[in-house]
């Protein structure tokens, strides 16, 4: 029996990360996320994925500076982004941009781990800066020379908003990265290993992963979170806004989970966050709206909040435009997309599983014309 949405099917063998549904834990490469949340930064969650174990005081070092000196655009590809009509969705331009960073990268085609961690280290630096880039080019704003001075999460802050970020800011989302960064065969990494099995190169692996997760049941569903929440307006609307989305049978974004079965232990940082922000600006609305559905969607499915549920909160506090919540999340998961496909091309063997056929058989073949 063939089930839906391969539920339950292990496809691979992996170190890098684990999820356990029943008890809502998340481990990277043996460390616990409640661990590196507390204690880690996005560049460290970087290293630790890609080598399977936690770096050097050096090597931190290390991986952090080549991560900082590569966050520059070549200018073929900003022009490339120039030419983009300004309507144009960011993970689309995202998806597009990383096409075509490939053909301005010497090494497109080295398929040594060395070269392919060189391509992955520049790939996780750019990201952040075709992201901010777009939002200015699409506002007609000057585009910043990215600050190497600083984190991944600052400095996507500042080419952003044209002003380094308050520290809190840049911790929330340094925090959210790290959060986001793996998680196991989800669709988009799955994606990413079976365009990395047919041993084409890293760019056409990222962009294959780019394009899954802008759906709305996987990446999407944060950006789809926040307009719920601006539909609703005020903490009065909730009960009746989501008791009618559940008469009606409509999937309330943000919640339910195919491997979680109790609380995704990534909402629960997320959850602080979202608290801590508001408060720090001087509006719990959001956070207090989310917890009421929270409550509601849990007493009547049975379902709890998953990642995309209060990182949408989170953005939203932090002054990011609504339509790049997605391509924050690639940014981060960038980092798991390239530890899974440096493990696949390390022991690989073509993905082509079967389908088992339910059409017609032996059908007489009609002349068009006779049709
Ligand atoms: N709101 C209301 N009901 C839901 C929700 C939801 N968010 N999620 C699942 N259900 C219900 C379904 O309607 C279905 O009910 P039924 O059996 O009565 O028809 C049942 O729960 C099972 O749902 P499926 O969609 O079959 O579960 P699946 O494991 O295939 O999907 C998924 C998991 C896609 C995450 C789903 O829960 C969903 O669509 N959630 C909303 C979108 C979302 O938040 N996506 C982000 C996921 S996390 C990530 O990708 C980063």
């Amino acid at each position: 029996m063939v089930k839906a949405g391969l539920e339950d099917i292990v496809a691979a063998t992996s170190t890098i990360c684990d999820v356990n549904g029943k008890e809502g834990r998340l481990i990277y490469q043996g460390y616990d996320i409640h661990d590196l949340a507390k204690h880690s930064s996005f560049e460290e969650v970087v290293y630790l994925l890609w080598y399977g174990r936690l770096p050097t005081k050096t090597e931190l070092e290390t991986i952090s500076r080549d991560l900082r000196g590569n966050r520059k655009l070549p200018d073929e590809v900003v022009s490339a982004m120039r030419s983009f009509p300004k309507t144009a969705n960011p993970m689309d331009v995202l998806r597009t941009a990383v096409s075509v960073l490939s053909m301005y990268d010497p090494e497109v085609s080295d398929k040594s781990r060395e070269a392919n961690v060189r391509k992955a280290i520049r790939l996780t630096a750019k990201l952040p800066t075709i992201v901010a880039y777009w939002d200015r080019i699409r506002n007609n704003k000057e585009l910043l020379a990215p600050n190497e001075d600083c984190n991944l999460a600052t400095n996507f802050l500042f080419l952003l908003k044209g002003e380094m970020p308050a520290d809190v800011e840049a911790k929330s989302l340094d925090l959210a990265l790290i959060l986001h960064a793996d998680h196991e065969l989800n669709a988009s990494t799955f994606a990413a290993r079976v365009a990395a099995a047919t041993e084409t190169d890293i760019y056409s692996t990222i962009v294959a992963a780019i394009g899954t997760l802008a759906g709305p049941l996987h990446g999407g569903a944060n950006q789809e979170v926040i307009k719920m929440l601006l539909k609703i307006g005020e903490p009065s609307n909730v009960e009746s806004f989501i008791k009618k989305m559940l008469e009606e049978h409509k999937k309330v974004m943000g919640f339910g989970h195919r491997v979680y079965k109790t609380e995704d232990p990534r909402a629960w940082h997320l959850r602080q966050m979202s608290e801590a922000l508001g408060k720090r600006v001087g509006d719990t609305k959001w956070y207090e709206m989310s917890r009421k559905i929270e409550e509601l969607v849990l007493a009547d499915k049975g379902l709890y909040a998953n990642v995309d549920f209060y990182s949408a909160s989170v953005y939203y506090m932090l002054g990011i435009p609504i339509d790049l919540f997605t391509p924050i999340f690639a940014c981060s998961r960038m980092a798991g997309w390239a530890a899974h496909v440096l493990e696949q091309y390390s022991n690989n063997r073509l993905i082509r599983p079967r389908a088992e056929y339910t059409g017609p058989n032996n059908l007489e073949y009609v002349a068009v014309e006779k049709r």
